[in-house]
């Protein structure tokens, strides 16, 4: 049987997590969350793969890439929450659940990150609860593929249409 795959996406800036802001997004690195979020992959049995890039194409074809073969999605777009259609396109041509994840919560921020582009894609949303919601997210994205008979298949009901 081939293993069950979470992908887990990052986008822009992310890579500086434990310096970046701390005030905002903590102290904890990226690494610190892809670890905690592989943990909470690993109790149920599945593999996380994680994609970092500071470039929307990248993220773009890190969707490609999981079409058929992953079975559910975690992704912080960074500031491409914000406009990224190009990554919203890919998610949407995507069959199964996605996760949208914050550290911080945008919709208590500026204006500007009121609008989520992932979130009309979004089966759930994590924000707000700083690291400990990447295994959280991560937890979501598998029980929603679990849900739906762990295929990622169309069927799913929790998507909308
Ligand atoms: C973020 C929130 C975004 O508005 C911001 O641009 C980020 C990080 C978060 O995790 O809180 O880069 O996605």
């Amino acid at each position: 049987m081939p293993r069950h795959v979470v992908l887990l996406l990052s986008g822009p800036n992310l890579n500086l997590l434990g310096t970046r802001e701390p005030e905002i997004y903590g102290t904890e690195t990226l690494l610190d969350h892809v670890q905690a979020a592989r943990g909470a992959a690993t109790e149920r049995d599945w593999d996380l793969e994680h994609r970092q890039s500071n470039h929307e194409g990248d993220l773009v074809e890190a969707v490609h890439s999981g079409i058929g073969r992953v079975e559910a999605i975690v992704v912080n777009p960074g500031a491409l929450t914000h406009y990224g259609w190009s990554l919203h396109d890919a998610l949407a041509a995507f069959d199964g659940p996605i996760v949208e994840l914050h550290l911080s919560e945008p919709r208590e921020r500026e204006p500007w990150r009121h609008l989520s582009v992932v979130e009309p894609l979004a089966t759930a949303r994590v924000a707000g609860e700083g690291g400990a919601g990447y295994p959280k997210a991560v937890a979501l994205a598998i029980g929603a593929a679990a849900d739906s008979g762990g295929s990622g298949s169309s069927s799913d009901p929790g998507r909308p249409s």
